[in-house]
């Protein structure tokens, strides 16, 4: 534990785990989506940066696409942004067991494991620092929440209507997602198949996931959409 930077509780010190091995085929750019740049800077640069400058992560593991470990691990080099960077797996699930097997392997005393996506990598520092502090505080698993903005309708196979579930009870997840680090073990160990974030996995073997809120800036960028979405949040966190 260090004190945090403004001086006031202390903050554990959390090591990322950053799946970033996708192709982003959604986003059409011709490349693995950590490679593409915003404001001419690599999505998982900023997204590596953003964590290790939130001031409460020691050690950044990054899942890399297979044929790009290389090239990511010169591109952080480049940037000074110390970071391990492994091969990734077949889906999202298989990325993160890979940098996760890995992550305790480098940092066997890692008490607080974060869940990270390249793809929100514009996620405030005060967001990560929320969940590293809850989870330091004695909670098992916790991801960053925000409220739905939209009415979500149920629908059957060919698109009818068949419900309208009650908004108020429903949240949109982000990452980082943030866990003890035992509790992430057993999860992978023994939740099996995939989810489509870690805490469905935790879930899944009882234990309780507690929410912080999370940021707009918290966003993922899917779609060419998102990324101009970015570029603009990014503009203006430059000029603030
Ligand atoms: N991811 C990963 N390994 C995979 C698939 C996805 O590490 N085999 C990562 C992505 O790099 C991304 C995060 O998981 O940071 C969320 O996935 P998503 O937004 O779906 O990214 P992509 O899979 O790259 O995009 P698409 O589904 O459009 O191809
Ligand atoms: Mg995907």
């Amino acid at each position: 534990m260090a004190p945090d930077a403004a001086g006031g509780e202390p903050t554990a010190r959390a090591v990322a785990v950053v799946p970033a091995a996708g192709r982003g085929e959604r986003l059409g750019y011709g490349m693995p989506k950590a490679l593409v740049p915003v404001r001419g800077t690599a999505l998982l640069t900023h997204a590596v940066r953003g964590l290790l400058n939130a001031g409460c992560v020691r050690h950044v593991v990054v899942a890399a696409p297979p044929a790009d470990v290389e090239v990511v691990a010169a591109l952080l080099r480049d940037a000074d942004l110390p970071a391990d960077v492994v091969p990734g797996g077949a889906d999202r699930t298989d990325s993160v067991r890979r940098a996760f097997e890995h992550a305790v392997k480098a940092v066997p005393d890692v008490r607080v494991v974060l869940v990270h996506d390249a793809a929100r990598a514009f996620t405030p520092p005060s967001v990560i620092r929320a969940v590293v502090a809850a989870v330091a505080s004695g909670a098992p698993a916790v991801i960053p929440v925000l409220p739905m903005a939209d009415t979500v309708k149920q629908v059957d196979f060919d698109g009818t209507v068949l419900a309208t579930p009650d908004r108020s009870a429903l949240r949109v997840v982000q990452t980082p997602q943030g866990f003890a680090t035992d509790v992430l073990t057993r999860a992978y160990a023994e939740a099996g198949d995939s989810a489509t974030d870690d805490a469905g996995l935790v879930e899944k073997i009882g234990v309780p996931v507690a929410t912080v809120p999370g940021h707009a800036c918290a966003m993922k960028v899917t779609t060419p959409f998102d990324l101009a979405i970015a570029e603009a949040v990014l503009a203006g966190q430059e000029n603030s």
